[in-house]
């Protein structure tokens, strides 16, 4: 049997290549093009086969969404048997993809390979910060080999492709998922979005250690309303064109292999059956040329959205809409040959996925060689590779931002006497992996208290009561402890006789992730309890938060003199904490989110509008709360340094269709160090309210103490439009502020007429 299914795989290929030969001689150019072998296989092709490669299952055991109730083991392994699986996620470790690679080339009838696929979202076995922290790095190289690390160690372990990059962008710190994409600002978000596609899929997709990537969630996911995950989104087409679209088009623009459509609602379309946005804009406007995944589940969803009345409707919606591949719906896998049968759903879109799906298959390599991926040697040496610690340490060093610093209590010296670290966090050695670590190994983050140790730092450790009262895990609650107050007494009465306290508070890595929306942005459980008892008996504290959103910090801000954000910094959390408190590494991390004061000012974001009246007033008509700022506690693109910057001899000027901006950066501290200076743009008069400022560049620099640099960038119309109304992109001529500083509030302004 399996000799027999062997030799038709091949027989069909070595088919295809010579009758595609022997047609060569008198077919036309576009003829010709028509007939490469991927077409002649889907020729070959029956609707039963060309909807199995419609259709992903989840792998037999590790599950990131709902587990379907029906289906199990047995029909997914006699569904691949008969080639009704073009697809696996969350199968990894070479041993277990080729047993199902096997299976589905040497027992169906054609042999097509299957393309496994996996969240790699920041690392696999060895984990970078997590993606919003690699971000306030704001170095794009970094980011960019952070995901090529990603890409070789989950490559070494049968994995062809990523579903990442998110590139949702969104304004709103209660929903869990901004750990996972690149913030606010769309401009910032673009640029790190293509630079991890860059890494991910390296200038080779066939080659065995480049992978597929994906951007997701096609589209508005991260503005899911009161930050509730899931939520409906509803925004207004100058939202939707000139926010949330960007970062999605720059990774088409950068041959993003795949698209993930989004769980959500868009102006009242799930997007899995939104004919507009995936078929209109993505594939039409845009010509993309790959395939688009639906989430998990998102096709059936449908249902529950009241937008398709049973499996089958959501199946002809999906295929309509231009959805190429069911992600553990079993929409298609069940219901989509009636469809076409009863002309419901046009063959030619069932052809035009299957050959999309089939072209990416054969950019990875995988015709030529279906166990391309399957290197055992590769599997032993590259997971876990001495030199990918060292760059998720620098990764992380470059992630943490310094919020505050007086008195200049950082950084401590190592020769520090009396030092008491408190807080669970600072033991903790899988809060810091993350939630989105679905490839890594519980316990494998160097602590707080390993990264003080590895620098010889003599310290004393007082836990205090514990952050969580069960083991959490990826697909459960997180039960936080608000009551058991074991330890509390004693980290206080530690902290009295201590010199300096260093108190390691935040959320626990699942606290953050997918499902997990907070309504509170304060620390959980009774962190800030211990926080204020401690103040209460020794004021010299350096607070260090982890997170993987932004906090509520205000307390902090007002009591203690020095706050260091230190995200889930991944395998080398520990170190790179280290190494920042005590100097050995000069903090250069600007915010990619603002920090709100409350959170009753979320969403809160830089870049918006300055409503007809934008204050402030002595009366209370002005667009403002009467109970807290309209600030928020650190702004977008704020971070502090060791050492300290100057911005002078700032100036703009156009020339033709260009404005050239200059200003010149002088590190007056004592110290080198490492400013990320940036470039505002603000449109002064258009045919639609423009934000009052909006990102246009940044460089990031390093200067010795003493040294001085002149920065320019030069903007056109490409960065000076925006899309209007009715979705198109338009530059308007008139008076534009440039502003250019540390961060989106301290800002030095030249204001020009455009022609
Ligand atoms: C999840 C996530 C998506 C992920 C997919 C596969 O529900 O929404 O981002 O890639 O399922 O794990």
């Amino acid at each position: 049997m399996i000799k027999v299914k062997k030799v038709s795989f091949c027989l069909i290929m070595l088919l295809a290549t010579i009758s595609c030969h022997k047609q060569t001689q008198n077919l036309s150019e576009s003829e010709v093009i028509t007939k490469e072998p991927m077409v002649k296989l889907l020729e070959s092709m029956t609707l039963e086969e060309k909807i199995g490669q419609m259709t992903q299952y989840n792998g037999f055991w590790d599950s990131t969404g709902p587990a379907p109730k029906d289906g199990d083991a047995k029909e997914k392994y006699d569904h691949l048997r008969s080639g009704r699986v073009g697809s696996m996620l969350n199968v990894s470790g070479v041993k277990e993809v080729r047993k199902l690679q096997e299976i589905a080339v040497n027992e169906t009838r054609l042999g097509i390979p299957i393309i496994f696929g996996l969240d790699v979202i920041h690392g696999h076995k060895t984990l970078a910060p997590i993606p919003l922290a690699e971000v306030a790095s704001w170095d794009l190289e970094a980011i960019e080999q952070s995901a090529r690390m990603g890409a070789e160690e989950a490559s070494a372990r049968g994995i062809n492709w990523t579903f990442a990059p998110m590139v949702d962008i969104s304004r709103d710190a209660r929903w869990g998922r901004v750990m996972e994409g690149a913030g606010e600002d769309p401009y910032l978000g673009s640029l790190v979005g293509q630079a991890r596609v860059r890494g991910f899929q390296g200038t080779d997709l066939s080659k065995n250690n480049t992978i597929a990537a994906t951007a997701k969630h096609f589209a508005g996911y991260g503005f899911a309303e009161s930050g509730r995950d899931y939520n409906a989104a509803d925004v207004g087409t100058v939202t939707l064109f000139n926010t949330i679209l960007p970062p999605f088009k720059a990774c088409v623009d950068e041959n993003v292999a795949t698209v993930m459509n989004a769980f959500n609602t868009l102006n009242g379309i799930p997007a899995t059956g939104d004919e507009y946005l995936q078929r209109d804009i993505l594939k039409g406007e845009w010509g993309f040329e790959g395939f688009i995944i639906s989430d998990w589940g998102s096709g059936a969803e449908m249902i529950a959205h009241g937008f398709a009345k049973d499996l089958e409707h959501a199946a002809i919606l999906a295929a309509n809409a231009g959805s190429d591949m069911d992600m553990e719906s079993y929409a298609f896998v069940k219901h989509l040959a009636t469809a076409v049968d009863s002309g419901k759903v046009d063959m030619k879109h069932i052809d035009d996925s299957v050959l999309r799906i089939l072209k990416i298959k054969e950019a990875l390599g995988l015709f030529e060689d279906p166990y391309r991926y399957c290197d055992t040697e590769r599997e032993k040496t590259i997971p876990y590779h001495k030199d990918h610690a060292t760059l998720v340490r620098n990764m992380a060093k470059k992630s943490i931002v310094l919020l505050k610093n007086n008195e200049e209590i950082l950084p401590l010296s190592k020769d520090q006497k009396n030092i008491v670290v408190i807080g669970d966090l600072a033991q903790e050695k899988t809060s810091p992996l993350g939630s989105w670590r679905i490839g890594s190994d519980d316990g494998t983050a160097i602590s707080v208290l390993e990264g003080f140790e590895e620098k010889g730092v003599k310290y004393k450790y007082k836990s205090g009561p514990a952050l969580i009262s069960q083991p959490a895990s990826f697909i459960n609650e997180v039960k936080i402890n608000s009551d058991d107050r074991s330890g509390f007494d004693a980290a206080v009465k530690a902290a009295k006789k201590a010199d300096v306290v260093v108190m390691v508070l935040g959320e626990h890595g699942f606290q953050s992730g997918e499902g997990r929306s907070r309504t509170d942005l304060g620390f959980p459980g009774l962190q800030q309890e211990l926080l204020e008892a401690v103040k209460a008996v020794n004021d010299q504290i350096v607070l260090v938060v982890m997170s993987g959103r932004p906090l509520v910090l205000t307390w902090a801000e007002e009591n203690v003199p020095a706050i260091v954000q230190a995200w889930q910094l991944g395998t080398e959390s520990g170190n790179a904490i280290a190494d920042v408190l005590f100097g050995d590494y000069n903090p250069s991390g600007k915010l990619p989110m603002t920090f709100p004061r409350d959170v009753g000012q979320v969403p809160i974001y830089y870049n918006k509008l300055n409503t007809g009246r934008p204050g402030p007033s002595d009366l209370v008509f002005w667009s403002h709360y009467i109970d807290e700022s309209n600030d928020p506690l650190y702004p977008f693109g704020y971070g502090l340094s060791y050492t300290e910057f100057k911005y002078t001899a700032m100036k703009a000027v156009a020339t033709g269709k260009q404005v050239e901006v200059e200003v010149t950066v002088a590190n007056v501290g004592e110290r080198s160090g490492e400013e990320v200076v940036q470039l505002y743009i603000q449109d002064k008069v258009a045919s639609v309210s423009r934000p009052i400022k909006e990102l246009k560049g940044f460089q990031k620099i390093v200067l010795n103490a003493g040294e001085s640099k002149v920065v320019r960038f030069t903007l056109d119309e490409e960065d000076l439009g925006f899309f209007n109304t009715r979705g198109e992109f338009v530059f308007e001529s008139g008076e534009f502020a440039f502003m250019v500083g540390p961060n989106s509030t301290d800002l030095t302004t030249a204001i020009i007429e455009l022609k």
